[in-house]
Order: C-alpha cells, then structure tokens, then sequence
C-alpha cells in the first residue's frame, strides 16, 4: 500500500475543507427570515419574551415534563441546579465528561469527586460509586454521554439507598427515551444543552427539566436577577435569561427534531456497516436508551489491531480536512484546577485514562451526507492497511 495517497505526505486532502465534528443543524434561510422578522415587529428582544413562552411549553410536551426551564447555556443550567437544590460538600461525577460538568461544582463552591467509568458504555461505572459515598457527598450527577444514558433508574435506588440527592448532565440526550420516558424526568432534574454540536440547536442554550413545582419554582427565580413574579426563597440569583433569538431557533430545531433523528441514524448504521471491517475501529452503540438521538458517532481505537495510535490518526484525519477530535481529552482528574489534587485519585480510573487516550468522533449530523460517511469509511481502511508504512514514514517526526 502506497502511503503517498495521503494528505499528510503532500496529497490533495480528501475534503477540499474542514468537516467539523457536531450536528450544526441550520433552518432555511427563508424560515429564519421570517421567524426573525417577527422579533423585530414585537420588538421584543428578551426577558421570557413569548417564543421562550412558546419553547417551554412545547418541550414540556414534547418531553412530558412538567417544568422546561429555558436558560442560556448548559454551563450555567448545571450552576443553577446545584444552587437550586441547595447542595453541599461533595458531589460524585464521572471523570470522563466535558469540563463544565465539574466546573459548574466549582464555582456553587462544591468539590467534584470522580469516578471511574464503564469500559464499553463509556458512562459512569454503577459498582464503583458505593466506595465514594461518605458523609459529605450530597449529590450524584449523573451525565448521560453520547445519546445513550447511565442508568438513571439504577442511580435513582443508589441515591435513595443512601439518602442523597441525583440529577442529570444531560447535554448530549436531548430526545432520547429509555421505554418511552423521555430523558428530562429523572432525578431531581436534567439539563440538555442546545449548543450547536448537539441535536437540538438555539446557538448557544439549554432548558433545565424537573418534575418537582418547587424545584422549578427555585429555578425560575434563581434564572433571572427581576426574580420571576413569586419569589421564592432563594439568596443568590443570576441572570440565565434565554434571549429570543436563541428561542426562534431552538424552536425551528425542535420542529426538525425527527428528521434531524432520522439521519443520525441512519448515518450511525451506514458507518457501523462499513467500518465493521476494519479492525480496531469499534464504533460505541447507546444500549441503555430505547430511542437515541444518535448526534454523536464515538469511536474506540485499538492501536495493535488497527495499527496506529489515536492521536496518530487524528494527525493523518486533520491532514484530509476531517476534524475529528478526542472527546473528552484530558480526563477531568488530568484538568486545572483538579490535576492539584491528583493524588487523590491514585490510578483510581484506568477506564477513563484508557477512553482519553482511545477515543476519537466522527462527524455525523446535519452537515453530513452518506457520500462523505462513505469517503470518510474508505479512507479510514486505506489508512489501515497502510499503516506499517505510514507509521515508519513518521517515525522520528514529531507527529504523537
Ligand atoms: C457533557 C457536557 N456537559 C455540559 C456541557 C456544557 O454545555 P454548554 O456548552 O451548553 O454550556 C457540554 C458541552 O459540550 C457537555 O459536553
């Protein structure tokens, strides 16, 4: 196999420009116009204005909820639930997750404690979490990876079991059911993100999602520093205003939510299909849900069998205009400010090491056609069986 095929060694990269990782769904320019134009005739630009009205109530539908709570970003949703259930001490997370979901602990003054991970799931590892309950822990927050779910019906009995609190990080799970209960009636409250990388897109948002009246009441008056007509009690507030804009958005997403599900997929089959061939690629399928939105196509790489290293295949993968990226990277034990406390954590999480040194995304979603699965399957093979020549070409160089 000729190894000068490749972009890296000076070919003509596969895609003529970058493919970004994420669904990035865009409504038509037409209904865009329109729905924007009706913002500029009310002249109403923000403090739940009547499409954050509009958006609430149908996502409570669509979810059956009782409370949709819209709000700027998931990073904030996650401060305002801890603040909200007015939380305590320590909270269990896992290690593998996006550094927001710690992070949000930390500025509500908590202190995250991580656990370890499922190998094949990749979602936090349910034997392990008995070991770190103690009698600071006050809460678990669960994160819901990839479309698929940790189990929150186990996690519920473990919570309960030892008389602490659960909620969910649910940024990539807008949508997904688990026997036909949606996501979003869990634990005392889940929180979706509708950043532009997942299904459900406001440019930037997020609706927290509880089924307790005085947890949502909490929420409502915490979201805004106005407060939100009955106040509650409550000593901090914030200001997490979803803006319009965002809502005229998010509710065009919410319309092209099935067709949008549909693609994913369908584009999550046709690379199951063809990478099974080639070793070492093992796509991770969701398991627990029984409806998945399919927005994310994880992949685990197994260097022996498949003949390079992660991080080297991202290298040749960048070259070819394929932005695939190593999500999550480093662990959230291996990030400032947590690495200071690494000792805490003393080869604690060999699965979560291992899925940050092997995991890689693929792109999948609305930008995405079956051409470029196809194209990008097909060079994922030649790169295979090319690999002892690519990996002797580099040797020495500073590629990883
Ligand atoms: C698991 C997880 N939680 C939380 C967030 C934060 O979401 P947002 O960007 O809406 O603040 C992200 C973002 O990627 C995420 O992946």
């Amino acid at each position: 196999m000729n190894s000068e095929n490749f972009a890296i060694f000076g070919a003509i990269p596969e895609f003529d420009k970058p493919l970004p990782i994420g669904q990035h769904y865009f409504p038509s320019w037409e209904r865009y116009t329109t729905s924007f134009r009706g913002i500029f005739e009310r002249q109403y630009y923000t403090n739940q204005g009547p499409l954050t009205d509009e958006l609430e109530k149908k996502l409570e539908a669509f979810l059956g909820v009782e409370h949709a709570i819209c709000v700027t970003n998931a990073t904030i949703g996650l401060m305002m639930a801890a603040e909200s259930m007015e939380l305590s001490g320590k909270v269990i997370l896992p290690a593998f997750t996006f550094v927001a979901s710690a992070q949000s602990l930390t500025w509500t003054g908590l202190d995250p404690v991580f656990c370890d991970v499922d190998p094949v799931t990749q979602q936090i590892a349910l034997d392990q979490i008995g070991a770190l309950i103690d009698e600071g822990v006050s809460a678990i927050m669960g994160v819901n990876l990839w479309g698929d779910s940790c189990n929150p019906k186990a996690l519920s009995d473990l919570a309960v079991s030892y008389g602490i609190q659960l909620y969910f990080d649910s940024a990539h799970a807008f949508g997904c059911k688990i026997s036909d209960t949606s996501l979003g009636n869990f634990g005392d409250m889940e929180i979706f993100s509708f950043h532009s990388t997942n299904i459900l897109n406001a440019m930037e948002g997020s609706c927290i999602c509880t089924n307790n009246d005085d947890l949502g009441a909490r929420l409502r008056n915490i979201r805004s520093s106005y407060g939100a007509g009955h106040p509650v009690d409550v000593v901090r507030t914030s200001n997490g205003r979803m803006s319009e804009a965002q809502a005229a958005m998010a509710l065009m997403s919410l319309e092209d939510f099935p067709s949008n599900q549909k693609t994913n997929e369908y584009l999550h089959q046709l690379y199951e299909k063809y990478l099974e061939p080639v070793p070492g690629l093992n796509i991770v399928k969701p398991t627990e849900v029984s409806f998945s939105n399919y927005q994310s196509l994880v992949c685990l790489i197994d260097e022996q069998e498949f003949g390079l290293s992660r991080d080297l295949l991202r290298e040749l993968l960048k070259a070819e205009n394929i932005n695939v990226q190593r999500y999550f990277y480093p662990g959230l034990h291996h990030h400032p400010p947590y690495v200071q406390n690494l000792s805490h954590y003393p080869d604690r999480l060999p699965n979560t090491n291992h899925l940050c040194a092997s995991t890689i995304q693929f792109p999948i979603g609305a930008l995405v056609s079956v051409q470029t699965v196809e194209r990008i399957c097909n060079l994922l093979l030649r790169i295979h069986q090319a690999s002892p020549v690519i990996r002797s070409r580099l040797q020495g160089t500073n590629c990883p």
